[in-house]
Order: C-alpha cells, then structure tokens, then sequence
C-alpha cells in the first residue's frame, strides 16, 4: 500500500444542512476521510446517504439551501470552505474536476465533440490554438478511441453510452487536474461497459498520477478497482 505524510485533500468531521425556511437540519453528519496523491478510493454506501452532497461541497457546487455547518475541507494544506466564487473558479479549473452524477446528459446534443472539447480546453490559461488538435488527439486516444478524428466530428446522439463517458473524461482530463471526482460515472452503463470505464480510470489514475474518488453505490465492482474504500451511511463515514 502507497502510504504519504501530508494528505492532498482532507475532509474532516464534515456537517451539511439543508436549510428551508427558518428550519436548519443536518443531512450530512460526520464524514471524515483523505484522499493521498496518485491513489483510488471509492466512496460508497446506499442510495441517500450524502455522497454526491460530499462531493459538490469538495468544489464548492451545493445547491443553495445546502450549507456546511461544521467541519474542513482542507486541500494542499489549506482550508478551502472560506473561497470566495473567482477561488472555487480556479479550484474546478486548475486543481479539482468534478465528474458529475448523470452527467451522460450533460453533452450538448446539438454541438460536436470536438467543439464541445474546445469550449472546456479554453478555459485553461495556456489554451495554445495551434496544438489543440493534437492534444485532442492524443486526450481520446488514452481514453481508449482508436479512431479520434470520427469521434471528433460526431454528435453525442452518435455515440454508445460508454462512448460518450469516455469522451466526457477526456473533457475533464484536459483541465489536468489533480483530483478527478467521478460521481456514479458508470451507472448509466451495461455491465461490460461499466468494468471497461473503470480499468480506464485505473489506467488513468496511473498514466497521470491522478488521485481518483469514485463515488459508487456499487460496492462489489469498486472493491476491484479502488485502493482504498470509504463507506457511508445516512451521512456518517462508517470506515
Ligand atoms: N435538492 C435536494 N433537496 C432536498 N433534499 C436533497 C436534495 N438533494 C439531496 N437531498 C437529500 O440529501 C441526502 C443526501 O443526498 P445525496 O444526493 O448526497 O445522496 P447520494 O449518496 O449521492 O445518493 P445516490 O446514491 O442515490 O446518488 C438525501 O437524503 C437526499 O434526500
Ligand atoms: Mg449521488
């Protein structure tokens, strides 16, 4: 087991609220866990227990009447829940891409690939236009596309679920990010595309020294793949 001093992210004691009206009432408890460079864990446990709560405030993406009422999200070292809008900007853009729950309908479906790809690159500063083919090329090809240029002229309606995940991770790999968050990024999928995204992720987690957090309700297949697991239940890290 690959074991480092100073965790990359580190989550502690976490409480969010779900505010309505005058009433504030905690739906996330406690949840305590690190994520340590270059490693895969998963974090798993039944439908509703605060995973995906977990992660949106990991980036700073709750819905409004979510707020945390306790606890530290701490990232290189720094405690992140005080950022301003522009920090947690940055920190989605250079530092922590989230891969949203059902985000398989999160492509435009009346935009290409290739453009959509070019919209998420454009972001980063050092966006160099005359490279970008290339490194488009280069993003499908780790995610497994033996044939980039067609998958860069399709429209999302044109690709296979599994596909179109795959295009969805090299969008988030081209930010490079440190940490890669993916929520349920395979239960969309068949059972054969699903062991397929995630020896991919594995295979990532290595290429790019990524530090993963899978987020999964599917215990059996994470156990396979991740290094670690964390386990929640109603809003309480139980591992
Ligand atoms: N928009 C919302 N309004 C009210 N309650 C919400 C909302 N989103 C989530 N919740 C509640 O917060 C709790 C945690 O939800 P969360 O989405 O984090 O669960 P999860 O572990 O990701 O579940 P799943 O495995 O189904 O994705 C649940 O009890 C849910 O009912
Ligand atoms: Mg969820």
């Amino acid at each position: 087991m690959i074991t480092y001093k100073a965790p990359l992210l580190n989550v502690e004691n976490l409480e969010i609220s779900y505010y309505e009206a005058s009433k504030c009432s905690p739906v996330i408890y406690d949840v305590s866990f690190q994520l340590y460079p270059a490693e895969m864990v998963a974090l798993t446990g039944p439908s509703g227990c605060g995973k995906s709560l977990t992660s949106q405030a990991i980036v700073g993406l709750l819905e409004t009447n979510f707020k945390v009422t306790n606890g530290h999200i701490v990232y290189k070292g720094e405690d992140i829940l005080h950022y301003d809008n522009k920090a947690w900007q940055q920190l989605r853009r250079e530092e922590i891409a989230l891969l949203i729950q059902h985000s398989l309908n999160g492509l435009n479906p009346i935009c290409t690939v290739k453009k959509q790809m070019i919209e998420t690159i454009k972001q980063k500063k050092e966006w160099l236009k005359k490279d970008i083919e290339l490194y488009l090329h280069n993003l499908l090809s780790q995610v497994g596309f033996t044939d980039p240029k067609h998958i860069l002229s399709s429209y999302p309606f044109e690709l296979s679920g599994g596909m179109r995940q795959r295009v969805l991770l090299a969008m988030m790999l081209s930010l490079r990010p440190k940490i890669l968050i993916a929520d349920e990024p395979t239960t969309a999928l068949d059972v054969i595309n699903r062991d397929k995204v995630l020896s991919l992720l594995k295979k990532i987690q290595h290429e790019f020294e990524l530090t993963i957090l899978l987020i999964s309700h599917d215990h059996k297949s994470v156990n396979r793949f991740a290094d670690r697991v964390v386990q929640m239940c109603q809003g309480v890290v139980v591992t």
